[in-house]
């Protein structure tokens, strides 16, 4: 079901910022958007920020106010009457702190418990987004980058899916290019019958394209054989065209692998694909006089950059930068995407950064300090490293198999799985495909978390011991969290759907208080993520409310606990696991009986 901006609620950030909109309002003649941000505990829950601005802007203007203080008062006062809030105070120049009501937060939560985790969904101001993420290229190795970027983007994606933005997920996969025509020419030499076993008989794509490479660069004959067949492909030749799906299919079939284990979806829509739009956008710069020539190449010039950038090659072809600006052009004007996000490694912002400014040169996107839409955005990130601090390779071949990776991942941490549950007693109750899809869960989760839980313009050292570590902010902790909360409850007895229905959570202790606020601010954390691109932020969230658990776990005895703990133990449960469409909580209970 999708609901309207009117039924949401947003964030706790949200729902104050209205509330103090209302009363700046009141005050001003003009609008006034409202500061508010979480603040420190000794002075309350949140804090409104405007007065010392406020104050500024009235300098030498005749006023009612006599200093940034009495604003503040002015604001805290003419908050409307509210369930929200159970108290303010104005300190300093004027800094309004908010006291939330422990009887709302304890009815917000139980909203959440009883209408799924979806009730905490900010609000955005985005409909429809691409995510262009993944991206590899054919024949070529899918390397660690592109595994970032696939881990980074699906997490993307699913953020803001999670917020209500219709995300078209976007494989931009480099299927198109020169390259192709050495990669024909090469299995019609080798493969004379490639039509009928060319997947077979390729095999190993990487080892075929770097043939064909040596021979591109050593045969002058092969070479111009090679050039003549890119023309014939891009001309549309039937059997170019067939020997470049051929191939295309075999890389589309490993790449598949890997999004499968990943549990990665995306839909390709390659370099290919923009091809046949490229002439009329060039059209639309060439009518505003903006593509020069220049050493024999088309180029566009941009502001702010010392080289142009290049959109008709030397020898007539396009080329990357002709063919995402055509792809630009298609997700705004078909796809009438608002916000198009591209996942790469930093190394390609200039890339980025010039053609971002083309499309703003020739009006297809508004000055970014306008800060409206529709707008674009590099999500750039560093370098996976080895323990040797250099770009991360495995012993044997210079080139990390992803899916050898993700074995290895796997392998490891069933192997830990086994040993623990040898060494307790209990292996004889696990049937083996159960074993299988735990060590599944610990191993993929840990390749991931690794990835996303550093801010992700840092390069990160790749590490098995590390990320399969139960301890520390990794995956495992954040999984053996979960799983031990759900033990708890399971263990207690206690029926939570009756629970649900008649009890009102108790935010007795201090700790207990702590972890209920901490879980309302689930919404705007997940808000500042999707706005600021940063996955990490949620990841630093998670690795807080497991660590805020243990500590009200540890504050209050279990045994002492009023039913009503165990609800709040459960909106934790709920807000780690994010299932936010809830299929009959059968998760649950096997995360229980396996802890
Ligand atoms: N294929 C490119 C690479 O492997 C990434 C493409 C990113 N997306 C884009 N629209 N340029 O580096």
């Amino acid at each position: 079901t999708t609901r309207t901006d009117r039924d949401r609620i947003g964030s706790v950030k949200q729902q104050l910022s209205r509330l103090l909109k209302e009363s700046l309002q009141a005050l001003f003649p003009y609008e006034i958007e409202p500061l508010v941000a979480a603040c420190q505990a000794k002075f309350g829950d949140y804090q409104c920020n405007n007065a010392m601005g406020l104050w500024s802007q009235l300098k030498g203007k005749p006023t009612e106010f006599k200093n940034p203080n009495s604003i503040g008062q002015a604001i805290a006062k003419n908050l409307p009457q509210s369930e929200v809030i159970e108290s303010t105070s104005v300190a300093g120049p004027g800094f309004v702190n908010i006291t939330l009501s422990n009887k709302w937060i304890s009815k917000h939560i139980h909203n959440m418990l009883v209408n799924g985790i979806e009730e905490w969904a900010p609000i955005l101001s985005v409909t429809r987004a691409v995510v262009d993420f993944s991206s590899p290229n054919i024949a070529k190795e899918m390397h660690v980058g592109h595994l970032r970027s696939t881990i980074i983007g699906d997490t993307l994606s699913r953020m803001l899916e999670f917020s209500n933005v219709e995300v078209l997920r976007r494989n931009h996969v480099g299927d198109w290019g020169t390259q192709f025509g050495m990669l024909i020419e090469h299995l019609f030499d080798q493969f004379p019958d490639w039509e009928d076993a060319g997947d077979q008989a390729i095999g190993d794509l990487q080892a075929f394209y770097k043939a064909s490479k040596l021979r591109f660069d050593q045969e002058p004959a092969f070479m111009a054989r090679a050039q003549q067949a890119v023309v014939r492909l891009q001309s549309g030749e039937d059997k170019y065209r067939h020997a470049w799906k051929k191939i295309c299919e075999i890389s589309r079939k490993e790449f598949d692998l890997v999004y499968q284990r990943l549990q990665v979806q995306l839909e390709e829509k390659g370099e290919s694909f923009y091809n046949p739009y490229i002439p009329d956008v060039l059209e639309e710069f060439n009518k505003e006089g903006l593509i020069k020539e220049s050493d024999g190449a088309r180029v566009v010039e941009i502001k702010g950059h010392n080289i142009p950038l290049i959109v008709i090659k030397r020898d007539g072809g396009y080329n990357y930068a002709s063919t995402d600006l055509a792809a630009l052009w298609y997700r705004l004007n078909v796809e009438k995407a608002e916000w198009i996000i591209y996942v790469t490694d930093v190394g390609q912002q200039q890339h980025f950064d010039m053609f971002f400014t083309a499309a703003r040169t020739v009006g297809w996107l508004p000055d970014p300090a306008k800060n409206t839409y529709p707008k674009t955005s590099h999500v750039g990130f560093g370098l996976v490293l080895g323990s040797d601090g250099k770009r991360f390779r495995t012993r044997s071949s210079e080139v990390v198999r992803l899916v050898e990776l993700l074995d290895e991942a796997k392998s490891r941490s069933k192997a830990e799985l086994k040993k623990r549950l040898e060494d307790n007693g209990k292996i004889k109750d696990w049937k083996d495909d159960e074993l299988d899809s735990t060590a599944e869960a610990i191993g993929y989760g840990a390749v991931k978390y690794a990835d996303l839980k550093n801010n992700r313009l840092t390069n990160y050292t790749f590490s098995f011991d590390q990320m399969l570590n139960d301890k520390g902010n990794t995956a495992v902790y954040l999984l053996y969290a979960h799983a031990r909360i759900c033990s708890i409850i399971k263990k207690s007895g206690k029926e939570i759907e009756e629970l649900k229905n008649l009890e009102a959570i108790v935010l007795g202790h201090p700790d207990e208080r702590a972890l209920g606020l901490h879980l309302i601010q689930f919404a705007e954390i997940v808000e500042e993520a999707c706005s600021n691109l940063l996955p990490n932020v949620l990841c630093e969230y998670l690795y807080n409310l497991s660590e805020m658990f243990t500590r009200f776990y540890t504050s209050c005895q279990v045994s002492q606990w009023p039913a009503t703990s165990f609800l709040l133990a459960r909106s934790t449960a709920s807000v780690v696991r994010n299932r936010w469409a809830p299929e009959k909580d059968r998760s649950m209970e096997t995360a229980a009986s396996r802890s």
